[in-house]
């Protein structure tokens, strides 16, 4: 689940979309086996989503599909990183839909404090302007940190990460688009709702 927080700028109110994430058709997980099996990702994710080291990113809130998908893809070889690709190796489908139903009921929040008028104008369609992403298939870039925004852009402008849209968007991006993008989306405050 994921809930922008209306925000208050200059005496105007913006109120977010609220958003219920999910993907159709995939067989429901079941979140309290996914808590339990979160034991294995909170020193770096932790329980709530929220990450605790810089290169991991926050995944309470996330949409359910995308986590599958993102599982998914390190087990089976096509998105590879060091640590996730070891941790997700020996998932089941059953374990992956449990651990996406259990971050996917945290609530995520984004506080946006600058001028939404300053967002990246080509990102904003998709991750919206406080990073909440806007379709069950866009993860959120709140409160991520620079460094994981900026390997995922060049990740997906090299080809070592691969997808239909992002690839192509990467592709057109120089260096200080990548890094301002970054910045931009890192400085907006993230929480997620203890249980
Ligand atoms: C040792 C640290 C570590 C552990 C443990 C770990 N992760 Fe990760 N995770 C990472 C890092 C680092 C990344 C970023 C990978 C990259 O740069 O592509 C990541 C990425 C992810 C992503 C992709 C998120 C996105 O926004 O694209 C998901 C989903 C994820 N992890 C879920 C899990 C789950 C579920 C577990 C427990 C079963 C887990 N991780 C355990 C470090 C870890
Ligand atoms: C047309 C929709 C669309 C637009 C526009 C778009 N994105 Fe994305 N973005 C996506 C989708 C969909 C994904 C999920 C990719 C996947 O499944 O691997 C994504 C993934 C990402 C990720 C990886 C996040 C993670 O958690 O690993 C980053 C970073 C990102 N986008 C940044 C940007 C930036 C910066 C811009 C603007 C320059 C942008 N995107 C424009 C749809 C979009």
């Amino acid at each position: 689940m994921r809930r922008p927080l209306p925000i208050a700028l200059g005496g105007v109110i913006l109120a977010g979309g609220i958003l219920a994430g999910g993907a159709q058709g995939e067989p429901a997980g079941d979140a309290a086996a996914g808590r339990a099996l979160a034991g294995q990702c909170r020193t770096c994710h932790g329980l709530d989503g929220v990450a605790q080291i810089p290169i991991a990113p926050h995944i309470g809130g996330e949409p359910a599909g995308y986590i599958t998908a993102q599982l998914t893809a390190f087990r089976d070889g096509t998105r590879e990183h060091e640590m996730m690709s070891i941790v997700a190796k020996n998932l089941t489908d059953s374990q992956i839909a449990d651990l996406a139903a259990w971050y996917n009921s945290r609530t995520a929040t984004a506080e946006l404090r600058a001028d939404p008028a300053g967002a990246p104008e080509i990102c904003v369609a998709c991750h919206g302007a406080d990073g909440i992403g806007l379709a069950p298939d866009v993860p959120n870039l709140a409160g991520e940190t620079n460094i994981y925004i900026d390997t995922q852009l060049k990740a997906f402008r090299t080809g070592k990460r691969v997808h239909e849209v992002m690839s192509a968007i990467a592709a057109g991006l120089s260096d200080a688009e990548i890094r301002a993008a970054a910045d931009w989306y890192a400085a907006i405050g993230f929480s997620v709702a203890p249980e």
